[in-house]
């Protein structure tokens, strides 16, 4: 069994990002499993709070799930041209909650989804400075960018459009190579 844990940047309800990373559940390869998280209850970064209590409860119960995943899935939304500074915190959290254990070596990919023209290239783009200074092992055998997001997702977030599906299928079974090659 391939384990694929998927983080959203986004806490929106009706975020696309998680949208894009439940519908990744139903597309992957036989003998894999997809768990959604998102990055609920953790708090801004603070050093303070850091060396009064420690590593948040929320940060440690995502540290836990990333360490019992073979490959790690960042649906990343695009601010500003950037990574959402919400994404950026939960990430930098983690790097502080076991930088090596969490991070060094790890199978990581990247989609991203946005109701714009160009599918989050710009943040996707942004985080591989910061992936290549965690140390992980960034899968570059394909991308998958999401554009004019309301279309491809009904109201409910389920994604409606095929062609979007079959990219979407393409890039899981991409990944999932790559974590499995990773892995071994
Ligand atoms: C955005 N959005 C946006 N979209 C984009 O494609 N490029 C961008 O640079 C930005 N910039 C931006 C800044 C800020 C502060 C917000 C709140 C939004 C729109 C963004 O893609 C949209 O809100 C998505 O729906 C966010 O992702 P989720 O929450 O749907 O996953």
């Amino acid at each position: 069994m391939t384990r694929i844990l998927i983080l959203s940047g986004s806490l929106r309800t009706g975020s696309f990002n998680t949208a894009l990373a439940r519908a990744a559940q139903s597309t992957v390869p036989e003998g894999t499993q997809v768990t959604v998280a998102t990055l609920h209850g953790v708090p801004l970064y603070d050093g303070d709070l850091e060396a009064r209590e420690g590593i948040p409860a929320a940060v440690l119960a995502l540290k836990e799930q990333v360490l019992a995943a073979d490959g790690l899935l960042l649906s990343t939304p695009e601010y500003n041209n950037g990574v959402p500074g919400v994404f950026k915190n939960g990430i930098d959290w983690l790097s502080r909650a076991d930088l090596k254990a969490v991070f060094h070596g790890r199978p990581v990919g990247l989609m991203g989804a946005s109701p714009g023209g160009f599918g989050t290239v710009l943040s996707q783009a942004a985080w591989l400075t910061t992936l290549k200074s965690l140390g992980t092992s960034v899968y570059s055998g394909g991308g998958l960018l999401v554009s004019r997001a309301p279309t491809v997702f009904d109201a409910q977030g389920q994604l409606t459009d095929e062609r979007t599906r079959q990219m979407l299928t393409e890039f899981m079974a991409g990944f999932t190579t790559f974590v499995r090659q990773q892995s071994s």
